[in-house]
C-alpha cells in the first residue's frame, strides 16, 4: 500500500488552488494529478474501500484546511445508486475499481421550483477504470449515478472545490421535479494517514 500516492495527489491540488485559477483551468489542471492517481489502484486503504450492505459511501480522504477542496471515495455496493442531486460547487470524479453509470438532467428552467413536471434525462456515460468525469454548475451540475455492475463493487475518487460534506445542495424527485435542499455529511469519521511511511 503506497499512501504516497495520495498524499502527492493532496499536495498538487493544493498548488493548484493556491493559485486562484478560474475553475475551468482548475479543472484542467487537476486531470494529470488524477490520472496519475487512478493509474495505480495500491493506495486506497482498505478501511476506506469498504461498501455497506444498504447504503453508497462517501469516504472523506482528505480536506483542506482552508475548505477549498476536498477529497472523497465513493463505494458502490452491486446496483447502489444516489438520488438525482446537484453539488453547487466544481466536482472532478475518477473511476477508480470498476464501473459508475451517471446520467444528466435538464433543471435549466428558472421556475424549478414550482413546476410538477418530469425532469428530462439529457446524457448518459459510462465510466470505465481510469475514466474522468466533471461537474459544476457552469457545465452542468445535476446528476444520478450508480453502480454499472449487480454483482460487485465499484469505487470512484471525487474532488469537489469545498467541504463538499457540508455543503447545502439539493435532491430532485425525477417524477415531479421538486427539490429538496440536502447536506450530505461524510460516511466515517476518521481520516487515512496521508504521512505514515510506504
Ligand atoms: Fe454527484
Amino acid at each position: 500500500m503506497s499512501i504516497s500516492r495520495l498524499r502527492e495527489f493532496v499536495s498538487d491540488l493544493t498548488d493548484i488552488v493556491s493559485e486562484d485559477r478560474p475553475e475551468a483551468a482548475v479543472l484542467e489542471a487537476m486531470r494529470a494529478p488524477m490520472a496519475r492517481l487512478l493509474a495505480e489502484d495500491d493506495w486506497l486503504p482498505d478501511a476506506f474501500a469498504q461498501p455497506h450492505p444498504d447504503f453508497y459511501q462517501q469516504y472523506l480522504l482528505h480536506c483542506d484546511p482552508k475548505q477549498r477542496f476536498s477529497v472523497v471515495s465513493f463505494v458502490w455496493g452491486p446496483g447502489q445508486q444516489t438520488p438525482i442531486h446537484d453539488h453547487t460547487v466544481w466536482g472532478m470524479i475518477g473511476m477508480l475499481r470498476g464501473s459508475e453509470q451517471a446520467t444528466r438532467f435538464d433543471v435549466a428552467q428558472p421556475d424549478a421550483m414550482l413546476r410538477a413536471t418530469p425532469l428530462r434525462a439529457t446524457q448518459t456515460d459510462v465510466l470505465h477504470e481510469g475514466d474522468i468525469d466533471l461537474v459544476s454548475p457552469t457545465i452542468g451540475d445535476v446528476h444520478q449515478v450508480r453502480n454499472a455492475y449487480d454483482d460487485r463493487v465499484s469505487i470512484s475518487i471525487h474532488v469537489y472545490g469545498a467541504n463538499i460534506g457540508r455543503v447545502r445542495r439539493h435532491v430532485y424527485s425525477g417524477e415531479t421535479g421538486g427539490v429538496k435542499e440536502f447536506v450530505s455529511g461524510f460516511s466515517s469519521s476518521v481520516l487515512p494517514n496521508l504521512w505514515s511511511p510506504s
